[in-house]
């Protein structure tokens, strides 16, 4: 079932679930938020894709922090390998147990603490559901500044420790800059209170960067304060088509300089993606019928003054329509045309998964060559598998997907090395957004020296190991010593 995870030895020195534990978890946490029976641990131990499967007897659903505390400094001390997981729509293996690791999950965590409506810093609990929080803040006046397709069921917590990127990204950054403030709670019980909501604080290192994206490995993010940007009033997408990748590249060196102040969006896609989404998904329009094209953009604009935006957007879109780079565009006239145009981009992951079986990389590369790979990888693998490529070309970042019937080690002696000996060859990163998870755990060399590479994932069951857990402890003493 998983080729990677058969490959990965159970570390010895994790012990296994004994009926103490499991009463000792039913006296912290209740019996319904204890569960061990087969039917609803079957979800928790396979990820989104189907593809790692772990053989997990237990997933506690803590209900506030002291829970979270109690279970990590019980299970450290029982030796019993945790792994935290959030919505469960990572796409690199890292939300499920390898073995048989205990699940914590926070779904149960999913109260909104506070709004300040003057600054839109929100603060909540790990575990709300990031379009929970969009509807929220969209009835207040604010908005999340980070959108992704799987906004539905991820959790902010998730979505903190993977350091997701997304479909906004071009506009409001990294949650790195988003995020003011953090409780984690440390393998061995520790509550760390991070959880401040200055936008301003430079008082000694700042700990809670640790924490983002690393894919909880350190710890288990608890709670959660971030800056909101102001829900502005004029949101415009255009669905534009281009000749070739060159062109595709230009006009978003042309939407920087032309649309800078409103863009929000920058996305693309190739024929092959759009010809997954069309063949597979229902009820999804094309925009140019009968004309097809090589390569799609997506351009979102949002910005606060109706009829100037959408001047601005329509005289950009029609100097490029005049000027070649833009082959045929389409602006959305209201919300239902500008959401189905977000359908088509949002839905290929969905898509990509109908074949059966899909490889998913997640490169950062100089936009230039951003599509020299897609086509290698075409020529390499011939009609062995459907190779895609889309993604956040404004941040740089290629989504190389290819589609096979089912997993196959023979098409992945194909795709690897070669995918991480590229990329790294150009300096890229071979994870821009999902993270390592256990898919890549032992590829970070191809992205980090040798004197910089701390890899978290270097003992494979657990995903606190303890030297990393001991180095952020030692970090907050030596804070502590120097004052
Ligand atoms: P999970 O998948 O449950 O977990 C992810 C990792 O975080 C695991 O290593 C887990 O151990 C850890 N973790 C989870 N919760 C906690 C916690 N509270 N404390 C500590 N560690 C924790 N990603 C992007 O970056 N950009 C995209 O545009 C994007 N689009 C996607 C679209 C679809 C359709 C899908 C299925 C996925 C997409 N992803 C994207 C990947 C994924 O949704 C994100 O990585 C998301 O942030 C994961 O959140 P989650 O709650 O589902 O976490
Ligand atoms: C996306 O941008 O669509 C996501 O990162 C998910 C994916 O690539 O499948
Ligand atoms: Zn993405």
């Amino acid at each position: 079932f998983n080729s990677v995870a058969t490959k990965v030895q159970r570390n010895p020195s994790f012990e296994t679930i004994k009926s103490d534990d499991i009463s000792f978890f039913k006296d912290i946490l209740g019996d319904k938020n204890v569960i061990h029976d087969d039917d609803r641990l079957l979800a928790a131990n396979v990820d989104w894709m189907q593809k790692y499967k772990g053989s997990s007897k237990l997933l506690l659903l803590p209900r506030n922090t002291d829970e979270v505390s109690k279970i990590l400094q019980y299970c450290n001390s029982r030796h019993l390998a945790v792994v935290p997981q959030g919505g469960n729509t990572g796409l690199v293996g890292g939300s499920v147990p390898v073995y048989d690791e205990i699940i914590v999950n926070l779904a149960s965590m999913d109260k909104i603490i506070s709004l300040d409506k003057v600054s839109g810093i929100i603060t909540c609990e790990a575990g709300c559901i990031l379009e929970n929080l969009s509807s929220f803040l969209g009835n207040e006046g604010f908005i999340m500044p980070l959108d992704l397709g799987a906004k539905g069921s991820c959790q902010i917590g998730g979505n903190v420790s993977t350091n997701a990127g997304g479909l906004h990204f071009i506009r409001y950054g990294s949650l790195h800059g988003n995020i003011l403030g953090l409780e984690v709670v440390l393998a061995n019980g520790t509550i760390l209170d991070m959880l401040t909501s200055l936008r301003k604080d430079n008082t000694g290192y700042d700990l809670k960067h640790l924490f983002i994206g690393s894919e909880g490995t350190l710890g288990i993010v608890t709670k959660v304060s971030l800056l909101t940007p102001p829900k502005l009033l004029s949101t415009n997408v255009a669905f534009l088509a281009c000749k070739d990748f060159l062109s595709c590249q230009k006009l978003l060196l042309e939407a920087k300089r032309g649309l800078g102040e409103v863009i929000s969006a920058f996305e693309f896609m190739d024929s092959h993606s759009m010809d997954m989404v069309l063949t597979h998904l229902e009820g999804v329009r094309y925009p140019f019928p009968p004309k097809l094209y090589n390569f799609y953009v997506l351009i979102e604009t949002t910005g606060s003054d109706e009829s100037y935006d959408r001047a601005k957007l329509e005289a950009f879109l029609l100097r490029y329509m005049e000027d070649g780079l833009i082959s045929d565009g389409v602006l959305a006239q209201d919300m239902n045309q500008a959401s189905s145009f977000w359908r088509i981009r949002e839905g290929i992951s969905e898509a990509s998964m109908k074949m059966g079986a899909v490889y998913k990389y997640d490169l950062s590369l100089p936009v230039e060559k951003i599509y020299d790979i897609v086509q290698e990888m075409r020529t390499r693998l011939g009609h062995t598998a459907k190779v895609v490529g889309y993604g956040h070309l404004g941040d740089g970042n290629l989504h190389l997907n290819i589609s096979a019937t089912a997993y196959d080690d023979s098409v992945l002696a194909q795709i690897e090395p070669f995918v991480y000996e590229w990329t790294s060859s150009h300096r890229g990163s071979i994870s821009a957004e999902h993270g390592l998870g256990l898919m890549k755990a032992n590829k970070i060399h191809y992205s980090k020296s040798t004197e910089t590479e701390v890899n978290p994932h270097k003992i494979p069951v657990t995903k606190v190991p303890q030297e990393i857990r001991l180095a952020v402890v030692a970090s907050s003493k030596f804070l502590k010593s120097i004052t």
